[in-house]
C-alpha cells in the first residue's frame, strides 16, 4: 500500500502492516510483543510458523506473552498464566474438555468454544517481521481488553 493513502484514510492506516522487529531476533526469543496501531499484540514463533494475537487473554485480560505453549488435541495452544485457559495459536479458539454426564466412564473430549482471541497476520519481508491487524468484522471477546477503557496502551494525545 502507498503510505500516503494510509495517511489520507485513517481507517486504512489502522490496517496497514507495521514492522515489529527482525526475524533473526524472534527466531531466538520465540516470542515478542509489539504495539500495532495502538493495539498490543504478541507474536510467537513456534515450530517454524509465526502467530500473532491480542496480548490480553479474552477471559480476564491475562498476559498471554507470559504463558507456555503446549499441544492439546494435537493443536499448539498458548496457556494463559492466570487461569490456564487454552487458546489455539493458529485460530484463536478457546479449547475446553467436556465429558458426557450420562456416560461418566467416557474419556473427556476436547471441544472448541469458537474464536475467542483475535488473530492477526504476520508476514516476513527482507528479514523483517510485519503485523497486519485483523479486519474480520465479527465481535471477538479479546477486543474487550484490546480496545476501550480496559486497553492498557493509550493513544498518544
Ligand atoms: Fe486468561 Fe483467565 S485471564 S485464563
Amino acid at each position: 500500500m502507498d503510505p500516503d493513502d494510509a495517511v489520507q484514510n485513517p481507517e486504512e492506516k489502522e490496517y496497514s502492516s507495521v514492522c515489529v522487529g527482525r526475524e533473526a531476533d524472534i527466531k531466538k526469543s520465540e516470542r515478542m510483543t509489539a504495539v500495532v496501531h495502538d493495539r498490543e499484540v504478541v507474536i510467537f514463533y513456534h515450530r517454524g510458523e509465526y502467530h500473532a494475537m491480542d496480548i490480553r487473554c479474552y477471559h480476564s485480560g491475562g498476559p498471554l506473552h507470559l504463558g507456555e505453549i503446549e499441544d492439546f488435541d494435537g493443536r499448539p495452544c498458548i496457556v494463559c498464566p492466570w487461569h490456564k485457559f487454552k487458546i489455539t495459536l493458529a485460530t484463536g479458539e478457546g479449547l475446553y474438555q467436556s465429558i458426557n454426564p450420562k456416560d461418566p466412564s467416557a474419556k473427556p473430549k476436547w471441544c472448541s468454544k469458537g474464536i475467542k482471541q483475535r488473530i492477526h497476520t504476520v508476514t516476513v519481508e527482507n528479514g523483517n517481521i510485519y503485523v497486519t491487524l485483523s479486519k474480520e468484522p465479527f465481535k471477538c471477546d479479546s477486543d474487550f481488553y484490546a480496545t476501550g477503557k480496559y486497553k492498557v496502551i493509550r493513544s498518544s494525545p
